[in-house]
């Protein structure tokens, strides 16, 4: 049978300014997966937060794009909403851009990452692992390193050299400044160069699919709209999340969270105008350190032949291996921050997300005058 892992996320408000949901939103969100398991939209589901956003995920048989479970999604924010409004929660209903999506939820504010796939617990998946990372403040640009290291580079996945992934994998690029989901598709390893002089560009190319070449299966997914693309200004950011099958014919999840080590510096943090380091964190981890870091967390779960999950998961980074690389990532965001507003600790003119930057330098900018 066909089985559809969804994982779609959305930030529809947070308590005490953008640190994490309420707990009556969370709850309420559990309460709506419970019931759609219960009448079978869904096989199984589960609710998690990374910072401010909630994260609902999903194993059905329905379909990648289903308008069921879109629909199904959109409607458990717009509840999760009520609860924000009641506690007065800072940002309720944020991400919930479009009035009301009559079918799929993308483009329409909720970040989404599906992969649909034979499921039969034969070869060459005789077993079904897969991780879901979610990321706060920071845009999709967040995993170009990370997944095209994991999927191009013996450096960072030994596992590139058995012969089970030797072919290499197949990247969909899209880029995030069009409305219309324009996508190409390259190569590894042959178009190496290619893919990283567009990657290199974390806020305009983003990977939205990543495919086995021998196998012919899809092995990523990353949730890609652009909010400000979206809505045409600033509504928050757009704070990604990824699903990745592991084990056998794709790379172990050592392999796929080693780049994480780096805590390299992405596009994001306080206003969504910093360069910061991304660092890792447990799951339902609220946004309270200094300079609201950009974060992110990774769940790991196996899929039983019911098409449930939830009732077990690793937490990947809820480890003490990753207290070291917590600690550098302060140390590599204080190093940042030392410079201020100078250069490279600032998104460029063409990404300060709040308006009301673009607005003071236009009026400057008007005020110029050739000299005399
Ligand atoms: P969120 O998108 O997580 O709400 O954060 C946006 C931001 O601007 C942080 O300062
Ligand atoms: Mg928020
Ligand atoms: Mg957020």
């Amino acid at each position: 049978m066909k089985i559809t892992l969804s994982v779609i996320k959305a930030d529809v408000g947070s308590i005490g300014g953008h640190t994490k949901p309420s707990h009556d939103m969370i709850e309420s969100a559990k309460a709506e997966i419970k019931k759609m398991v219960e009448i079978g939209l869904l096989l199984d589901g589960m609710v998690t937060y990374t910072g401010d956003d909630i994260c609902l995920i999903m194993s059905h048989v329905h379909g990648s794009d289903n308008k069921d479970v879109h629909q199904f999604a959109w409607k458990t924010f717009l509840k999760a909403t009520e609860f924000a409004n009641e506690c007065g929660c800072y940002g309720a209903g944020q991400d919930l851009i479009a009035e009301a999506p009559s079918a799929n939820v993308r483009g329409a504010g909720p970040g989404v990452a599906e992969i649909t796939f034979e499921f039969n617990r034969k070869n060459p998946r005789p077993a079904e692992s897969f991780m879901v990372f979610a990321a706060d403040k920071c845009g999709p640009g967040a995993f170009n390193l990370p997944l095209s290291l994991v999927f191009s580079d013996p450096m960072y996945c030994a596992g590139l050299m058995l012969p089970k992934l030797s072919e290499g994998f197949s990247f969909d690029i899209i880029d995030m400044n069009s409305k219309e989901d324009l996508t190409l598709t390259l190569h590894a390893p042959e178009d190496l160069y290619k893919i990283a002089i567009l990657l290199r560009d974390n806020e305009r190319f983003g990977i939205k699919a990543i495919y086995s070449r021998a196998f012919n299966e899809q092995v990523a997914a990353v949730s890609t709209d652009r909010l400000h693309t979206i809505a045409g200004k600033y509504v928050g950011k757009d704070d990604p999340v990824a699903l990745v099958r592991n084990q056998g014919i794709f790379p172990a999840p050592e392999e796929i969270i080693s780049p994480y080590v780096k805590a390299h510096y992405i596009g994001g943090d306080a206003r969504g105008s910093h360069n910061m380091p991304l660092m890792p964190v447990a799951i339902n981890t609220a946004v309270t350190g200094f300079y609201c870091l950009p974060i992110i967390s990774c769940l790991g779960f196996s899929l039983q032949s019911t098409g449930k999950f939830a009732n077990n998961y690793v937490d990947f980074f809820d480890n003490p291996a990753w207290d070291f690389v917590r600690l550098r990532a302060q140390e590599k965001a204080i190093e940042m921050r030392s410079q201020g507003w100078s250069g490279p600790a600032m998104l460029p003119y063409s990404e300060l997300e709040y308006s009301g930057f673009k607005e003071i330098i236009e009026e400057l900018l008007n005020r110029f005058k050739k000299s005399k």
